[in-house]
């Protein structure tokens, strides 16, 4: 049967013009997308698991891979959203993630705001945010520069006094200093029983950022994950 289901799409893609199997490709992410998205809505806590294979279809649906976080991540930020009763949530840097967590958070009136230095990605992720009908705000942040790393300029932005739940995905890392400002820049948000969770902790900056953190906060850390292991600190 997948013998002939392959032969049958290899025919069909020697048939079909490039553009018309783009364009097939492109409603049959869409359509993953809308669907998958619409399952967690109804049922979120399924996909606190990492293993859970609707995550990889959610990934594939966003269709920014290799941008987009992974199934550990994404999974984590869906556990974490889901054990918030109140509190707030700060994202840095915008995504599928921001999708996931606003979705939970909204109908727990739980504050959610989204630091975005890209002007359109900061326009487009709202908008899908609009879509949803979230509470989520992405707030437009450029990024300024500092002698050590840049970071977002929050100047003109109304930061939450405090954060139960830090996702730090963000700024890329090949900006100067990558994510070294969300230290200083969010301690004073970070208060006891806040949780921090930092993404590709594969890479030795952010692992070694992690490190840091944690023991300046002196607090315990723990890497989390198979694929591509993120960081969770848990404040003391
Ligand atoms: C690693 S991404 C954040 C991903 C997010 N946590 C998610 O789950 O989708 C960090 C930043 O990369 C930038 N970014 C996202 N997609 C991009 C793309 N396709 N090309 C260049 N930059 C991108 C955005 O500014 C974003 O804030």
């Amino acid at each position: 049967m997948t013998v002939q289901l392959n032969a049958a799409k290899q025919t069909l893609r020697r048939l079909l013009p490039a553009p018309i199997r783009r364009r097939l490709r492109a409603t049959h992410r869409d359509l993953t997308f809308r669907i998958t998205m619409a399952d967690f809505r109804r049922r979120p806590d399924e996909y606190r698991n990492p293993d859970n294979p609707k995550l990889a279809k959610l990934i594939y649906g966003w269709g920014n891979a290799g941008w987009s976080g992974w199934e550990d991540f994404l999974a984590g930020c869906v556990d974490e959203a889901l054990n918030l009763e109140d509190g707030a949530v700060v994202e840095c840097g915008t995504g599928l993630s921001t999708l996931l967590v606003g979705s939970i958070v909204t109908s727990r009136q739980v504050p959610h705001i989204a630091l975005e230095h890209h002007a359109e990605w900061a326009d487009n992720i709202q908008t899908w945010c609009d879509r949803y009908g979230l509470s989520t705000q992405v707030l437009h942040a450029p990024l300024m520069d500092g002698p050590d790393y840049d970071w977002y300029d929050t100047t003109n932005i109304a930061l939450l006094a405090t954060a139960t739940l830090v996702l730090c995905d963000g700024p890329p890392g090949d900006t100067k200093g990558g994510r070294s400002g969300v230290m200083d820049k969010l301690a004073p948000m970070v208060t006891s029983g806040t949780r921090v969770l930092m993404d590709d902790v594969d890479r030795p900056a952010e692992l070694e950022l992690t490190r840091v953190w944690a023991d300046r906060l002196g607090s315990d850390y723990e890497v989390v994950g198979r694929k591509k292991p993120f960081a969770r600190i848990v404040v003391r």
